[in-house]
């Protein structure tokens, strides 16, 4: 079974493609963690979760979801992590959670996607989230193959760096960049609610029209990325920069 967590679209690209490849089906973990659901599954092939990278770690978020979650079947867990460029050292904090899981860890495979945290950096303009995009297709391939082969992933490296980036930087980075009530909405807004209906915490409601922020947010970028409108802001750092949301993935 290929569970994802995507807030842009990129990770459940990936999803869909290695289970178009793998011939397994694909559960959104955002249906569960909207509605607050412990999710109870039971897979007869390996597990396959595929997630974005944040902060050098896979989402909270997706880590509590999968803590919570009843997992029975198959034991063999492959994680699969899209990230703009590096998940530093995740593999550690996955393996960790894998044990704790009772599941046999069978690597990570970081897959380069376009970066979607506008927040902090800039997304890629569209011709060339298309080639990244495309250049990831190899890795992506490669990954669904090892996973019907029953294989394990390579194992990626882990240096003084990808510790302190996943160690020590996540923690700093959950307390000081996740500010939900920076986000905004402008007179552009048309009251669509297509941001309240991509948000994956179930983090955004209507109000007059509008949309309202709670506090439960996780800085997926759903609700940005995707207004039609460009009428989503966060503070002044996302002014006037390009929305990146991931095309579907289409079988050939
Ligand atoms: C809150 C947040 C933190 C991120 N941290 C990292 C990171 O540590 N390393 C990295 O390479 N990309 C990072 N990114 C970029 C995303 O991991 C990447 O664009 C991913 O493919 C988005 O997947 P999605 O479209 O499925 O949500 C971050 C993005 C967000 C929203």
């Amino acid at each position: 079974m290929v569970i994802f967590f995507s807030g842009t679209g990129n990770s459940e690209y990936c999803a869909r493609y290695i289970a178009s490849i793998i011939g397994d089906e694909v559960i959104d973990s955002a249906v569960y963690i909207r509605s607050k659901q412990i999710a109870q599954l039971c897979s007869e092939k390996p597990w396959v979760f595929v997630t974005p990278t944040y902060s050098w770690q896979i989402p909270r978020v997706f880590k509590s979801f999968l803590r919570q979650s009843s997992l029975s079947g198959n034991k063999n867990a492959y994680f699969v992590m899209t990230c703009g460029g590096s998940i530093g050292g995740a593999a550690s904090g996955i393996l960790a959670l894998c044990r704790e899981k009772g599941l046999h860890f069978k690597g990570v495979a970081p897959i380069v996607m376009p970066e979607n945290l506008i927040t902090m950096f800039k997304a890629p303009p569209q011709e060339e989230a298309d080639r990244i995009v495309q250049k990831a297709v190899p890795d992506i391939e490669k990954a669904a193959k090892l996973i019907s082969e029953g294989r394990a992933f390579e194992k990626t490296k882990y240096n003084f760096l990808g510790f302190l980036e996943s160690e020590l930087s996540n923690p700093l980075f959950y307390k000081a960049a996740i500010k939900p009530e920076k986000f905004f909405s402008t007179d552009e807004c048309i009251g669509c609610g297509l941001c309240s209906r991509k948000c994956v915490m179930g983090n955004i409601t209507l109000k007059d029209a509008k949309p309202v922020w709670g506090s439960n947010c996780t800085q997926c970028m759903a609700c940005i990325a995707c207004c039609p409108k460009q009428a989503i802001e966060y503070g002044k750092s996302t002014k006037g920069k390009t929305r990146y949301y991931c095309k579907p993935f289409v079988k050939n």
